[in-house]
């Protein structure tokens, strides 16, 4: 692919504001500087550096990021920042968008891409991908709540109750619970419905795919191969 049209389709600008970066010996590829914006290289395992900065090629940008709270996943933020304002404004030129949404006030796990047929099998409530959340609960778990969410709760304007595919009391008030749909406030409405309060709520996994321990909150970073195939077995 053509250097210049590489650097568009990763959202460094206009094909004419590429072919500035390239002509201004501003970008590398594999490390070595290259001026044409013209030539041809191979995509695969391409990575290409402008202004010091490495861009692995991407065909489609797919990411997690570990969402800090105080962010909004809504594509028109009202309150806060939105999530995306964490990410490169080249990423943001891509067009990615987060796959479901996390409260403001909810950190974790949050997969974030362009790829509009990944953000459909992975939102879709059909494939019903399992979600594990940890929640912080004001009052002590007990048995019964455990047995509640278990067996199903109603909510508010649902037809049947719904059910956690998976509990487990983690501390005497952290619950940790998978739940495989992705309802509005789900988890602090389940876990209201059995007479406790979430205080604080976080997302370790998505599917297969666990939110990395050496991932610090509010940092992002790519896929690989393994971690996409992770989210993909889960559909
Ligand atoms: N359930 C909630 O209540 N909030 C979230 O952010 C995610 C699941």
């Amino acid at each position: 692919m053509e250097l210049e049209r590489i650097l568009h389709k990763h959202g460094f600008g206009t094909r004419k504001a590429c072919r500035g970066l390239v002509r201004h010996e501003r970008v590398l590829v594999n490390g070595v500087l290259s001026d044409d914006p013209f030539a041809d290289f191979p995509t695969d395992g391409l990575v290409f550096t402008v202004d010091g900065v490495d861009w692995p090629y991407q065909e489609q940008a797919v990411l997690m990021l570990n969402k800090p709270a105080g962010y909004e996943c809504s594509r028109k933020p009202q309150h806060h920042l939105g999530v995306l304002e964490l990410l490169p404004v080249q990423l943001r030129e891509r067009g990615v968008q987060p796959i479901g949404r996390l409260d403001e006030d909810t950190t974790g796990l949050l997969i974030i891409t362009d790829d509009g047929q990944l953000n459909h099998v992975l939102s879709s409530g059909k494939r019903k991908v399992p979600k594990v959340y940890l929640a912080t609960t004001k009052h002590e778990l007990d048995a019964a709540q455990i047995a509640q969410l278990l067996e199903g709760v109603l909510l508010h304007d649902e037809p049947a109750p719904i059910a956690a595919a998976a509990v487990e009391i983690a501390g005497p008030n952290l619950l940790r619970l998978t739940l495989t749909e992705g309802k509005y406030h789900q988890v602090k409405r389940m876990v209201a419905a059995v007479g406790n309060r979430v205080e604080a709520l976080h997302r370790e996994a998505v599917g297969a795919l666990t939110l990395p321990e050496d991932l610090p909150a509010g940092h992002w970073r790519w896929l690989s191969a393994v971690d996409l195939e992770k989210l993909v077995k889960s559909t």
